[in-house]
């Protein structure tokens, strides 16, 4: 494994939504790139919310892909919630999805934070269902359901596929 998944507590989620990277940085004990700044907020903005009301939701949270070696966040990845909160209402599914920065993508990253993260579900949950979805022309995206053995379910949800992987 060449990377770890710290989750991203409230304070980190506040100050990232708050595009305030340099109060993040002192929050955490790896780099923060710059292109965070560029990145959708919105992303970080709801998970705050949503903790902010429901602390107990923070394992299912988002967590930063940080690469060991060297360490510095690469991307980010998270659940949509606890097994039940998923696009298709499934309710022992987990919902994932996965966003790798631009200058550390094509290395297996995604791919690999995934699998450690729905390793992790099935370990210390038992969660055997995962539920992702992504748009039809998202290339490197549907490359990683693929990679990663999900299947489409022939469901489409707001213009999203929706896969899933039982295990
Ligand atoms: C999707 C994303 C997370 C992939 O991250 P990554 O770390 O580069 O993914 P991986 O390296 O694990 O795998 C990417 C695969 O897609 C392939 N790929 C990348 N761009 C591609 C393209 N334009 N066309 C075809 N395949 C492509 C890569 O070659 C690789 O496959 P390979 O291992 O067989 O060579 C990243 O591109 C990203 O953050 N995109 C923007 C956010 C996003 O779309 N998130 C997903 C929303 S559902």
């Amino acid at each position: 494994m060449r990377l770890d998944l710290p989750l991203m507590p409230l304070a980190l989620l506040d100050a990232l939504g708050a595009d305030d990277l340099e109060r993040a940085g002192t929050l955490v004990p790896y780099r923060l790139p710059a292109v965070l700044a560029a990145a959708d907020l919105g992303i970080f903005q709801l998970r705050q919310a949503q903790l902010a009301l429901d602390s107990a939701r923070l394992p299912w949270s988002m967590r930063a892909i940080v690469r060991r070696d060297d360490p510095q966040m690469v991307g980010y990845i998270n659940f949509h919630g606890p097994p039940g909160v998923n696009d298709i209402a499934a309710p022992e599914a987990a919902e994932l999805g996965w966003t790798v920065f631009p200058t550390e993508r094509r290395r297996g990253y995604a791919t690999e934070a995934a699998r450690g993260l729905m390793t992790w579900a099935t370990a210390a949950h038992g969660v055997r269902r995962f539920i992702s979805s992504t748009t039809p022309d998202n290339a490197a995206s549907l490359r990683v359901h693929e990679k990663l053995g999900f299947t489409a379910t022939g469901e489409i949800v707001e213009g999203e596929l929706i896969f899933e992987l039982r295990r």
